[in-house]
């Protein structure tokens, strides 16, 4: 099977660019399923039942976040109701939302046969992160009872520091499909696939305004740089891309045959 991760997805042109990218690209790479990180899918900040509504009709599946989650609040609503959105799965016990599920497929080459179930995994890394539970702990054992349900299993590690993103995904070699990192907004060029079978990628980048600092307007960000002062950091507007890597998974082993890397012009 082969499944698309899209990078965090910044406010209403990263949600433009999946609207208009997304049925191409599910026609041009035979997609059976696709991810997508929306942590930034509300203004750049956080979600919102309206524009997770937006990323699913346009056709992803399953919705991860990270730790802009809970910036809006109306995201509460979506936590308690929404399965297809996931939140980090190492917060405390009792946090509303979960941080893993399972997803039938219905692979258009194998028509006849059952669905094909996918595991998703969110996790969030703690190296100049907010303190959270240990990732890899919490990671391990989700994985052990995932594996019981299905070999495919994707994962959106998101963090900053790239030796955890390395070491997470090393750790897990073997175990899942796929891990990619989301939260830096800038693709790496590191795509591979470990001696395991679990396909790689440091960060998918980001999926919105490339004219930008990360996403924002440039001006405001200098101006906190240059003064330390806050500043409204709003939304830019040009050079959107859509950023994120496809992933092709052999369905009976559940390891990863190819990674490819997307950046994806509007024009
Ligand atoms: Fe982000
Ligand atoms: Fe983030």
């Amino acid at each position: 099977m082969k499944l698309l991760f899209i990078g965090d997805i910044v406010g209403q042109p990263g949600r433009n660019a999946v609207q208009t990218l997304l049925p191409k690209l599910r026609e041009q790479h035979k997609l059976d399923f696709v991810i997508a990180n929306g942590e930034n899918s509300a203004g750049g900040s956080g979600i919102t039942p309206k524009t997770a509504e937006e990323i699913f009709s346009a056709g992803v599946d399953v919705i991860t976040s990270g730790d802009h989650l809970w910036d809006q609040k109306e995201v509460m609503e979506l936590l308690a109701g929404e399965k297809r959105l996931l939140r980090p799965l190492n917060y405390p016990p009792g946090t509303p939302g979960q941080g893993a599920g399972v997803f039938e497929v219905q692979s258009p080459k194998s028509k006849a046969q059952s669905p094909i179930s996918v595991g998703v995994l969110n996790v969030q890394g703690r190296t100049f992160m907010p303190p959270l539970e240990n990732p890899f702990l919490f990671a391990a054992e989700e994985v052990k009872w995932l594996r019981e349900l299905t070999k495919i299993i994707f994962v959106d590690f998101h963090a900053e520091a790239t030796s955890e993103k390395i070491a997470f995904a090393r750790f897990l070699d073997g175990q899942v499909s796929a891990v990619v990192g989301t939260h830096t907004h800038v693709q790496t060029a590191d795509e591979q696939i470990f001696p395991g079978g679990t396909a790689y990628l440091t960060d998918a980048g980001f999926t919105g305004p490339h004219e930008s600092v990360l996403g924002r307007e440039i001006e405001p960000v200098i101006k906190r740089f240059l003064t330390g002062m806050p500043q409204r950091f709003d939304v830019a507007k040009n050079h959107v891309l859509l950023h994120g890597a496809v992933i092709e998974i052999d369905d009976a082993s559940g390891k990863a045959v190819k990674i490819l890397r997307l950046s994806e012009s509007m024009v």
